[in-house]
């Protein structure tokens, strides 16, 4: 088993040091929808993008994570901390005035209903997002469910 493995490794090699002679760390004439940068400088920061509070953020199909229609930034998420249940738990929620996460976030992967939050829900930025008001970069046609679409 060891020959061919090494023969793999050779080949890998030899094609990294092929892209590196060929690719003098630019973009290889790729452009991005962002702009072009050459990887060897370093482009302005992009400004924050702005969460405007009066957006309304519906969902477009069912089972969607709604999305966060307020400000997350220096929201600690972390082995130590978790900010967003300091607003959404149960414990904290009404007196808040924020939702409380929904009886689905208390089940585990082997579907038992905990009596605390689930591992797998504590990072909620896995799942839920804040929706800035940016333009699009790409065209898309999507169309809510038909369940969630208003006449
Ligand atoms: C200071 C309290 C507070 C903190 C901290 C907070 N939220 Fe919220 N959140 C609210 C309130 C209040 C609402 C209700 C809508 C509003 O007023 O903005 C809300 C709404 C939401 C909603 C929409 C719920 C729905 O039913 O549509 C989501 C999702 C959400 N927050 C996720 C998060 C996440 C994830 C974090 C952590 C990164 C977080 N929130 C931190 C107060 C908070
Ligand atoms: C694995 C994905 C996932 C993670 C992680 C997750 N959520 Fe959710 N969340 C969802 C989905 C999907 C829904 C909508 C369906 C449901 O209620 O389960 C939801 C619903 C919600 C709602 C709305 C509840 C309602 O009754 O309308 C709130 C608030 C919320 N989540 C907050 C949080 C917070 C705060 C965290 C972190 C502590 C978190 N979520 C982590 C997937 C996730």
């Amino acid at each position: 088993m060891k020959k061919p493995s090494l023969f793999i490794l050779a080949a890998v090699l030899s094609t990294a040091a092929w892209a590196q002679q060929e690719n003098l760390g630019d973009t290889g004439g790729l452009a991005s929808l962002r702009g072009v940068t050459p990887l060897q400088d370093t482009r302005p920061a992009d400004d924050l993008k702005k969460f405007p509070r009066e957006q309304a953020l519906e969902s477009d199909y069912v089972y969607q994570p709604p999305l966060i229609p307020h400000n997350i930034r220096n929201y600690e998420v972390s082995l130590n901390a978790n900010k967003c249940l300091s607003c959404h738990s149960w414990k904290n929620a009404k007196e808040m005035g924020a939702t409380k996460i929904s009886v689905t976030h208390y089940v585990n992967r082997e579907d038992a209903v905990l009596a605390d939050m689930s591992p797998r829900r504590y990072f909620c930025l896995q799942c839920h997002v804040p929706q800035a008001n940016a333009k699009p970069l790409v065209k898309n046609d999507f169309q809510r469910v038909d369940s969630l679409r208003q006449q």
